[in-house]
């Protein structure tokens, strides 16, 4: 379970910077993993407004969007967005990266694509800001609806402050600590009880992936599934891409994870193996199921439509099998 955090103020170490990280503390308590994206640190610019995202279903501007951040936006389980607030709304910097994710709303409703998170992702806002005003988080609110909508996650909830100005009001608030428990509990232990699931292959580009993405899609309200590669590949192979399209899933920003990267910080209960037990890392405690599928021997198009089906099988019995 990953939970990424926005973190939308220059100040590394002001208000919401304070917020977020006590957030995300509590969030590890609940067994998730947790990840900071100091917005202003990345190279993000605006939308251009070329419209080809639109039109071809990607962005062409080269920056840290692509390299990292669309990537983050798919794999996290929650997104928090956190900022202060500048002028009735959030940051320039983290706007410009709301704004970006318009790629992920042309592939939702120009492409009708689905991403295997979308059932089940969350959405919270934290904000603080220095007045009073009564309307103070209306445009922080508009805008956290609708960037949630695009990126596939349902607005949870929001914490927010008024009154904090200086860098470091926020950590003498008094109510903060015990808001932010009250909030994590509400958002994470629904999914704390969800079956750990650990997809093994070598390169984790191509079967490990649509494996995970089918038991994410089918399961993900009982299945907590992640994938992990002996021997990563650089990037997911885009003919798998192009077949689990054909069934409207989107992989596009999918990534090959290294297993040892994975088991870190996550402890699977049942491990399936698709390349054989040998890529798998020992997991003390795991169930590890071989499911030995057929080799690939030339990977085209219609070996991988048959590959994906087969796929798909496999994990709706084992959904079945564990009974969950
Ligand atoms: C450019 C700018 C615009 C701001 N606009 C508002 C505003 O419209 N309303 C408000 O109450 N506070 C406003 N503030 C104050 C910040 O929201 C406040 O100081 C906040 O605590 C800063 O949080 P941080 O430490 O996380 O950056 C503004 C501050 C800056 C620098």
């Amino acid at each position: 379970m990953l939970i990424l955090g926005l973190q939308g103020s220059p100040r590394r170490s002001g208000n919401t910077a304070h917020l977020l990280s006590i957030f995300l503390d509590e969030a590890r308590r609940y067994g998730a993993q947790t990840h900071t994206l100091e917005v202003d640190r990345k190279n993000i610019l605006p939308c251009k407004e070329y419209i080809v995202c639109e039109k071809k279903g990607y962005c062409p501007i080269k920056d840290d969007m692509q390299t990292e951040v669309y990537a983050l936006l798919r794999a996290a389980d929650a997104i928090i967005m956190a900022s202060p607030i500048f002028f009735y709304n959030v940051t320039a910097q983290l706007k410009a990266l709301i704004d970006r994710s318009q790629t992920l709303w042309a592939r939702k409703y120009r492409f009708k694509l689905k991403d295997p998170r979308s059932k089940t992702r969350q959405g919270f806002v934290l904000s603080v800001a220095a007045t009073r005003g009564k309307n103070l988080f209306e445009g922080v609110d508009l805008t956290a609806q609708y960037f949630f909508d695009a990126v596939d996650a349902q607005y949870n909830g929001r914490l927010t402050y008024r009154q904090i100005e200086h860098r470091h009001d926020m950590k003498h608030h008094p109510t903060a600590a015990a808001d932010v428990k009250a909030a994590v509990k509400k958002l994470l232990s629904p999914r704390a009880n969800r079956k750990k699931i650990l997809f093994v292959s070598s390169a984790d580009a191509c079967r490990n992936q649509m494996a995970g993405a089918f038991a994410q899609l089918l399961a993900g309200d009982k299945i907590d599934a992640v994938t992990g590669g002996s021997q990563p590949a650089k990037s997911i192979l885009p003919m798998m891409a192009d077949v689990m399209a054909e069934k409207n899933i989107d992989m596009a920003f999918y990534r090959p994870q290294s297993v040892n990267d994975v088991i870190s910080d996550f402890t699977p209960e049942v491990v399936i193996a698709l390349d054989g037990k040998k890529e798998c890392p020992p997991v003390p405690g795991a169930t590890i199921i071989d499911w030995d599928p057929p080799k690939i021997t030339t990977p085209n198009i219609e070996v991988l439509r048959s590959m994906r089906d087969d796929i798909e099988s496999r994990v709706k019995q084992l959904i079945d099998a564990l009974d969950l």
